[in-house]
């Protein structure tokens, strides 16, 4: 373990440099222009996976963006471990505010500047690496390893589904291990038990045939902008609950034991409100912060659009207006369900006159694992190795679809060893990821390979 370990640490560079070529290609899922540029990060984490000492690799092709897959599978008895992570990255919009070009990384304050830093290329590569660290001083590895990394998660994982139920031997394994979520706070050891769920609707409010001139029409005619304002208004009460009928049926209550782990993380308030900027935080009643964002769920606007945008000012009483509106879902709540809930009752309190047009865009199920399978303490203690410091346990307020799936079709543990952090910039301008947790990651994931064998 000692050469494993010192390997790894003598090999930063090379490491860093070998990830600064991973996060040059534009993979950003969603885009149709970046379509080549999804083959060519698949063939690009295929390669690492060869050199790494993978003595499988495949790229699966789907109906969207392909799979990429390797394999070592020579340590008989011993348990196999299944790496996941995904190669997508999200939209870099909007680009005027990066202080630097998103695909050609900078290195400045001990952190790595550019899209897909933190989530995921910069978390996922560090399996690769400390699995190439084994097999570079030892030419082997205590457990069997399996590596699948997908290049839509940032889009729903359509076809994650669908390849893990027919592709269910190739992936077997004891255990999921996932870095893609973030540390409690910078240099505390972290292991996710939860993610929650989401539901992604899409509500286009339509009134008149055609945009008018809303000096000789408005008054008389529906706003669709203002109905759709007071539609989104009516779905949260005075005390922030969601007002959707049988939105909250059936969700399961955080034990005390929960509560009580939640309440021994001393998080502070004042300091997650000042870090983004708001005077005051706000949310469902009766829950507090670490409660309102791991475990209740939620429903948020993220994008509205309609009318006049441009420069200036122009009068018009627009024809459309539409809102992205989401909700994160906690256990016992199904995407399908909810989108089902949501559509009905936009439909029962929108006037006469408007038309609405609700879509579903995406989903995902919420998870909670267990915490006392073999792999989730390996991890436990491979962390607190690594960081030299007791691990903590929390949940996560994000989603990542495919979880569910390993849980349910694997019957494996998923255990999240997320090593970025909240304030990393995810999905926004000037993303990065930090070069310290880069190293602890790679020997986090080092000693859990040491750890998990038996
Ligand atoms: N890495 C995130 C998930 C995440 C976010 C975990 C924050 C923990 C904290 C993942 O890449 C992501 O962005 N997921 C999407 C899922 C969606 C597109 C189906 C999300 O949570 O919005
Ligand atoms: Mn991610
Ligand atoms: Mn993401």
């Amino acid at each position: 373990m000692e050469a494993v370990l010192n390997y790894i640490k003598e090999n930063k560079e090379n490491y860093l440099n070998e990830l600064i070529e991973y996060l040059k290609i534009p993979s950003i899922s969603t885009l149709e222009e970046n379509k080549e540029d999804m083959q060519k990060c698949a063939s690009f984490v295929a390669d690492k996976l060869k050199s790494a000492g993978m003595n499988r690799v495949e790229i699966f092709q789907t109906k969207g963006h392909p799979l990429v897959y390797g394999e070592w599978l020579e340590a008989p008895g011993q348990p196999t471990v299944l790496f996941y992570g995904h190669y997508d990255v999200q939209p870099v919009d909007p680009i005027e505010l990066w202080d630097s070009p998103p695909f050609e990384p900078v290195i400045k304050e001990g952190k790595i500047w550019g899209r897909g830093t933190t989530d995921d290329k910069g978390q996922n590569f560090v399996h690769i690496k400390s699995v190439e660290a084994f097999f570079k001083t030892g030419g082997k590895l205590p457990i069997n390893v399996k590596f699948i990394f997908e290049g839509e998660e940032e889009i729903g994982s359509e076809n994650f589904g669908d390849f893990l139920k027919e592709r269910k031997e190739l992936l077997k394994c004891d255990a999921v291990v996932i870095s893609d979520t973030s540390l409690y706070a910078e240099g505390v050891p972290t292991i996710g038990y939860g993610l929650r769920g989401l539901c992604y609707m899409e509500v286009e409010v339509t009134a008149a045939n055609r945009d008018l001139h809303s000096g000789s029409f408005g008054g008389a005619v529906a706003n669709p902008i203002n109905e759709l304002a007071k539609i989104i208004a009516k779905l949260h009460d005075k005390n922030g609950k969601i007002t959707i009928p049988k939105f909250y049926d059936g969700i399961v209550a955080l034990t005390k034991k929960e509560r009580d782990n939640f309440k021994s993380l001393k998080f502070s308030d004042k300091k997650y409100a000042k870090e983004i900027g708001v005077k005051e935080l706000q949310g469902e009643k009766g829950f507090t912060t670490l409660e309102r964002i791991w475990a209740r769920p939620t429903l948020d606007s993220n994008g509205i659009i309609g009318g006049y945008t441009e420069k200036g000012a122009k009068t018009v009483l627009p024809s459309k207006a539409t809102a992205k509106i989401s909700m994160r879902l906690v256990p016992n709540q199904a995407p399908e369900k909810i989108a089902k809930l949501f559509t009905s009752y936009i439909k029962s309190i929108a006037p006469k006159s408007v038309q609405v047009e609700i879509k579903n865009l995406h989903g995902a199920y919420p998870v909670v694992i267990s915490l006392d399978s073999p792999a989730m303490v390996a991890a436990s203690k491979a962390m607190t190795k690594a960081f030299n410091k007791k691990t903590v346990f929390t949940r996560e307020g994000g989603s990542i679809g495919v979880v569910v799936d390993f849980v349910k079709q694997l019957k494996a543990p998923a255990i999240l060893m997320g090593i970025g952090l909240d304030s990393e910039n995810a999905h926004s301008p000037n993303e990065h990821f930090s070069l310290k947790a880069f190293e602890l990651g790679i020997l986090s994931s080092a000693y859990f390979i040491k750890e998990y064998a038996k």
